[in-house]
């Protein structure tokens, strides 16, 4: 419910007193040929006028981000083409996708439900007014929590997008929705993972859905168990990925994937049986013996291709594209439930690591930097240490951005650059018993109230710093272009800006060859996989994520190969900012990265 007082509370007091503030579709409204008609036609739709009225801290709270009506359209027509006769929207907001129902002439029966009390208002009123309550039933509930053991035959929706820490459930709603399809969620799972379970589970056989939610599933971890539900039991029938939604769906900076999901018609496949050493492992030749179309979407321009591809009558072949903006492929099941990750295999299809190459967990460890839960506090310059009167083994070296590392090393000469710029280098390491400036200090982070936050809160005691070596290589975490990696000659620490790479099989000669191997853009193709993709084309990598990059196996390269690797690495680093040069050096890099896994691949071949 609003809280009293607020401006949600006073719309809602409004529509208590039968104020109706949602209109109806304009096209609906318009009187052909009036005079009235143009201002009619461009009278605001529900949705416009939704966002107009509510506060957006609100619509933040219930997650609500609407439809835009090409892609309600798009999938509207995956469930008219069979005439369905009952229908579930489980979160309708102003209700884009009934209204796009009916007008399509999709008449069966239509169950609608938003949590959301305004939602289910605004959708009211824009139904009464296009006098479609007949055959309509209305429930302001939590779908995860809807007392019915209804089932239909098609179901649409945009579910909410809330992070998993803004999720208010008392119980613990994962175990409860997992177990009811025999799936282990991760507490991590965003709602609309939960709506993706519930919304299969209330699919009657043959029935069918179609489900827009954001792309991040698709990679992240945990998608894993729902991705291998929906193909276990022969759920998933089309995957469309957005990978620039904002040309879609604007305001929304996030990528975006439409489910096309159908039941078969004796009901859910069972899964066959799960070998008991890896997850994506199967025993049973069933679960591998379909197929997805998986279309990739690089630019919106036009959704018209999309919709042929989507609804043609003829399977695509296995990779074929009747647009330059869309990449399309007949993915079996076999190699999809080997990819823990989907964004790269759906973009550039499956890939094998080459010959002479090993994933870099064969080479290195990986942990995240050091957090600090309070930066300002315990990373400081050498300056504000030193008028602390802290001493420098308190104050040991540590880069905290990544716009104070500018090339791909780094070294002592750069450290005393920053600090003679009083950039904050020094990271607070306090150990008992505290010299009388240290107690000074740590009295100050209390009076800050620092002790009472999240990640301090747990720490005994509060101001106790991570202990860790300095990692002999750093990892970007975000990136535009491209991913960074930084030979950390310093040996300095570095806080959660960079991921820690710690070589544990290579010399330091073999180990400097590596970070200019993780920097050559080709190799950075074939880690795409490894990569999830923000909104806005920002690239990430989780520390785990690094483990499955394909490096070559640098343990059988020779001295003059790794040496040339190394020094072509200096070179990028003094090509940075002159992208021809930039350009030459990169050709030569991946020529060097070439001699190295055949070096590799030479001696497995001997061995
Ligand atoms: C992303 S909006 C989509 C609205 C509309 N279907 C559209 O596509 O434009 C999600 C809707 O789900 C509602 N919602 C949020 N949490 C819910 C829940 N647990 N159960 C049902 N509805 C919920 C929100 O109020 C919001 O209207």
């Amino acid at each position: 419910m609003a809280r009293p007082g607020t401006k949600a509370d006073r719309l809602a007091k409004d529509f208590a007193a039968g104020q109706v503030l949602f209109g109806a579709e304009p096209t609906r409204l318009a009187s052909s040929g009036s005079s009235a008609e143009a201002s009619v036609l461009t009278a605001p739709s529900p949705e416009e006028l939704f966002l107009e009225n509510i506060p957006a801290s609100h619509r933040r709270q219930y997650g609500q981000f609407f439809t835009p009506r090409p892609i309600a359209e798009l999938m509207c027509e995956w469930l008219a083409i069979r005439q369905p006769a009952t229908l579930l929207d489980p979160a309708v907001g102003p209700g884009i996708f009934v209204r796009t129902l009916r007008e399509r002439g999709v008449n069966g029966h239509l169950t609608a439900i938003d949590k959301d009390p305004l939602a289910v208002t605004a959708f009211r009123q824009s139904m009464a007014r296009q006098k479609w309550l007949d055959n309509l039933q209305i429930h302001q509930v939590d779908f995860l929590r809807w007392d019915s053991s209804e089932k239909f035959d098609a179901i649409i929706a945009n579910p909410p997008y809330v992070r998993h820490h803004d999720l208010h459930y008392g119980e613990d709603i994962f175990a409860k929705i997992g177990q009811r399809s025999g799936v282990a969620l991760s507490r991590l799972t965003n709602i609309y993972g939960l709506f993706i379970l519930e919304i299969c589970r209330r699919l009657k056989p043959g029935g069918r859905a179609a489900i827009l939610v954001p792309g991040e599933w698709l990679n992240a971890n945990f998608g894993v168990p729902l991705k291998r539900h929906l193909l276990q039991h022969h759920l998933l029938k089309h995957l469309v990925y957005f990978s620039h939604a904002e040309s879609v769906f604007p305001d929304v900076l996030t990528t975006a994937s439409l489910l096309f999901v159908e039941k078969s018609a004796g009901g859910e496949k069972v899964p066959g049986k799960l070998s008991g050493t890896t997850p994506m492992v199967l025993d049973s030749e069933r679960e591998t013996d379909g197929a997805v179309k998986t279309i990739f979407v690089h630019s919106a321009q036009s959704l018209a291709p999309l919709r042929e591809t989507l609804f043609a009558a003829q399977p695509s072949s296995l990779s074929s594209s009747p647009s330059p903006s869309l990449t399309i492929r007949t993915l079996p099941h076999a190699i999809l439930l080997e990819q823990g990750k989907w964004n790269a295999l759906l973009e550039h299809g499956p890939t094998t690591l080459p010959v002479g190459f090993v994933y870099l967990e064969e080479l290195a460890t990986t942990r995240r930097g050091i957090a600090t839960g309070a930066n300002q506090f315990f990373h400081v310059s050498r300056e504000a240490l030193r008028s602390a009167e802290l001493s420098d083994d308190i104050g040991r070296p540590c880069v905290g951005r990544a716009a104070d590392v500018e090339g791909y090393r780094f070294t002592l000469a750069d450290l005393e650059k920053l600090e003679a710029r009083g950039k904050r280098t020094r990271l607070l390491h306090f150990h008992d018993p505290l010299t009388t400036a240290a107690r000074r200090y740590v009295e100050e982070g209390v009076r800050l109230g620092l002790p009472k936050r999240y990640l301090l809160a747990s720490r005994k005691p509060w101001y106790a710093m991570e202990a860790r070596p300095p990692s002999p290589i750093w990892a970007a975490v975000f990136g535009r272009k491209e991913l960074r990696f930084v030979w950390n000659e310093a040996g300095v620490q570095n806080l959660t800006t960079f991921h820690c790479v710690y070589p544990h099989a290579l010399t330091s000669l073999q180990s400097q060859a590596l970070v200019a191997c993780l920097n050559c853009t080709w190799m950075q193709q074939l880690a795409a996989e490894q990569q999830r993709v923000y909104g806005g084309g920002l690239l990430k990598y989780e520390p785990r994520d690094l483990l499955r990059i394909p490096v070559p196996d640098l343990r059988h390269s020779s001295n003059e190969t790794l040496n040339s690797l190394v020094e072509l690495s200096d070179s990028l680093s003094a090509a940075r900012g002159n992208p021809p040069l930039c350009h030459t050096v990169q050709q030569q890099l991946r020529t060097a990265v070439d001699q190295a896994a055949r070096e590799a691949a030479a001696n497995l071949a001997s061995s």
